[in-house]
């Protein structure tokens, strides 16, 4: 009987605001890590229109979903906004309009409550997201050291994270992965956001039919750098035109395209596993290797890194699906992870920032 009793939540109870883009999301965790909530309301259907996110309807949208979104995540864990212990909301990088509505949120509830207080960083986020449990367990310690890579809409970083510090290996120098995924995709027509839906596509095309090179940077640094590899795409799609084949993969999916887009992914999961074998080699030891972001949810890029990180004996932590996007989650848990280390913030002095280094 014991077993199937539900758990008594651990103090102390966090809530987690993330809004820097176009996703409002919230989410309760219990002391342990364990996910009693997570609620994300996208905007797809506001932005999808203008094949991209307009930052000034996704601000004006965050506050239309603030109030629902929360209800739901309280609902859902049980609790009360009377029982939340600490608050913590995203500060940035991302949309400054964006990132105003929801760490204004926090602060003032946080202020208006007494409770403490996180600004949390959206990349460190990301960072320790791997940690938590897909199936509302408690999340894994976050490890004193080791690697984490982050591939996103925004970012493509490797870092090394050492007693509670994280040092910046190598950084996306243009286009971010997710980034060059949307914009092949909406070249061929696909509504945004079109990462998922190219990986899905990519599934069925032959990659060997098209020999689309791993970018490396010329002063010799592991960045990476996926603009060359998208110019090289778009000039393929031209030739395809060119041919007379159908190029619009809303309409139609011809074999040479796919075959295009599964060339282009395999450059662009390769770029990363080439900067993991380059950084090896220059004799940096990874023993565990913390995968996420959006880009981390690549059927490929996972597969990859699976094999790799087996034939090297690294431990992989790939991120659950669910927390691979935007979520709060990540955010209440990285608040969790300041708490234990004693870093907090004050409401009343803390500002939202479009770029800020992690
Ligand atoms: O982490 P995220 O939700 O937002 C940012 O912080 O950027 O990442 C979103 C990005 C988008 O560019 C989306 O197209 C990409 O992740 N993405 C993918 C896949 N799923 C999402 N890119 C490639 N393959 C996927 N399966
Ligand atoms: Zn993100």
């Amino acid at each position: 009987m014991l077993g199937s009793m539900p758990l008594p939540h651990r103090s102390p109870l966090v809530l987690g605001i993330e809004s820097s883009c176009d996703d409002t999301a919230c989410a309760v965790l219990d002391g342990a890590g364990r996910v009693l909530a997570s609620v994300v309301s996208s905007q797809l259907e506001a932005h999808r229109p203008f094949g991209g996110v307009v930052p000034e309807i996704a601000s004006r949208e965050h506050l239309r979903n603030w109030p629902s979104v929360s209800a739901e995540a309280l609902e859902l864990a049980g609790v009360g906004l009377a029982d939340i212990q600490v608050l913590s909301a995203t500060r940035g990088p991302g949309l400054i309009g964006c990132l105003l509505v929801g760490l204004s949120l926090g602060r003032s509830i946080a202020w208006a409550r007494g409770l403490p207080f996180h600004a949390v960083h959206h990349l460190e986020g990301h960072l320790y997201s791997p940690f938590l449990d897909s199936e509302g367990g408690p999340a894994m310690p976050v490890p004193e050291s080791f690697h984490g890579l982050v591939v996103s809409g925004g970012h493509t970083a490797l870092y090394r994270v050492e007693q509670g510090a994280t040092i910046t290996l190598a950084e996306t120098r243009d286009d971010a992965m997710g980034e060059v995924f949307d914009k092949i995709g909406k070249r061929l027509g696909l509504p945004y956001p079109q990462g998922p839906i190219v990986d899905e596509l990519a599934e069925r095309g032959d990659p060997s039919a098209f020999r689309l090179s791993i970018a490396r940077c010329s002063d010799g640094s592991n960045d990476f750098s996926y603009s060359g590899l998208k110019s090289q795409t778009l000039l393929e799609i031209e030739k395809l035109e060119a041919a007379g084949v159908a190029t619009d993969l809303s309409v139609e999916t011809a074999q040479p395209v796919l075959d295009l887009i599964a060339g282009f992914r395999a450059a662009a999961a390769g770029q990363v596993l080439d900067r993991l074998d380059r950084l090896r080699r220059g004799g940096e030891h990874i023993d565990l290797l913390a995968v996420s972001g959006g880009a981390a949810a690549n059927r490929l890029l996972r597969r990859e890194l699976a094999t790799w990180a087996a034939e090297h004996r690294i431990d992989l932590r790939l991120v659950p699906l669910r927390y691979a996007g935007d979520n709060a989650a990540m955010i209440a848990h990285t608040a969790l992870v300041r708490e234990r280390q004693g870093r907090r913030d004050d409401p009343l002095e803390v500002d939202a920032a479009s770029r800020i280094p992690l």
